[in-house]
């Protein structure tokens, strides 16, 4: 026993004498660069759908056109108030007037309207996410959603964003 044990004592100093190290072994915790992954694709298509658009932020963010903007809308009740004029006019048909989904015309989409009540409440609502939906929409993930960026200015989606933030209120127009 005694012998054995001086054996690998000699052995492991002639590896540090010699300079050997050990055998390289992988790093598990080093995840592959971002742009080579994509969503799992295990998961089926009905489920996949819905959660393309937070995966393909999560793992690539938003166009160099969006990247940190800044919502500029004034926090106040004309903000709110013309926010929600234009949501009832260009959003409500599809996600409905309180933003807990519309007919079921439009829920027989794939993937169907987010429930934008729920959406603006979760981490992921940050300013460039929601102004990016809502500009570029979803011909990309060849989904129903409308690009609004020729048709609503960025101070009106601001506006819009400011609304749904703020409950979905009454607004009386
Ligand atoms: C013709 C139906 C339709 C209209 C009109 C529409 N949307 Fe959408 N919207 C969708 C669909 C379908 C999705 C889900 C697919 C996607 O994310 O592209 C979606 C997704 C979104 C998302 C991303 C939600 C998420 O889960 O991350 C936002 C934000 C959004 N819409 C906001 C708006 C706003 C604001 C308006 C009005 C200016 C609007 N939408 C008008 C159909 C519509």
């Amino acid at each position: 026993m005694r012998k054995r044990t001086a054996a690998a004592a000699m052995l492991m100093i002639a590896g540090v004498l010699t300079g050997a190290s050990p055998p390289e072994r992988p790093d598990f915790w080093k995840a592959p660069a971002a742009p080579e992954r994509e969503p799992p694709d295990n998961v089926p298509r009905a489920l996949r759908l819905p959660g393309i658009r937070h995966w393909h932020y999560i793992l690539r963010g938003v166009p160099q056109a969006y990247a940190d903007a800044r919502s500029t809308a004034p926090r106040t009740a004309a903000t709110i108030e013309t926010g929600g004029r234009l949501y009832k006019v260009h959003c409500a048909a599809c996600h409905g007037p309180e933003g807990l989904g519309a007919d079921v015309s439009t829920q027989s989409l794939l993937p169907s309207p987010s429930l934008l009540a729920f959406l603006v409440q979760k981490p992921i609502a940050v300013d460039e996410y929601l102004l990016w939906s809502i500009a570029d929409g979803g011909r990309q993930f060849d989904s129903g959603m409308p690009a609004f960026k020729d048709t609503l200015s960025r101070e009106e989606i601001w506006k819009i964003i400011a609304y749904m933030r703020a409950g979905f209120p009454e607004t009386g127009k």
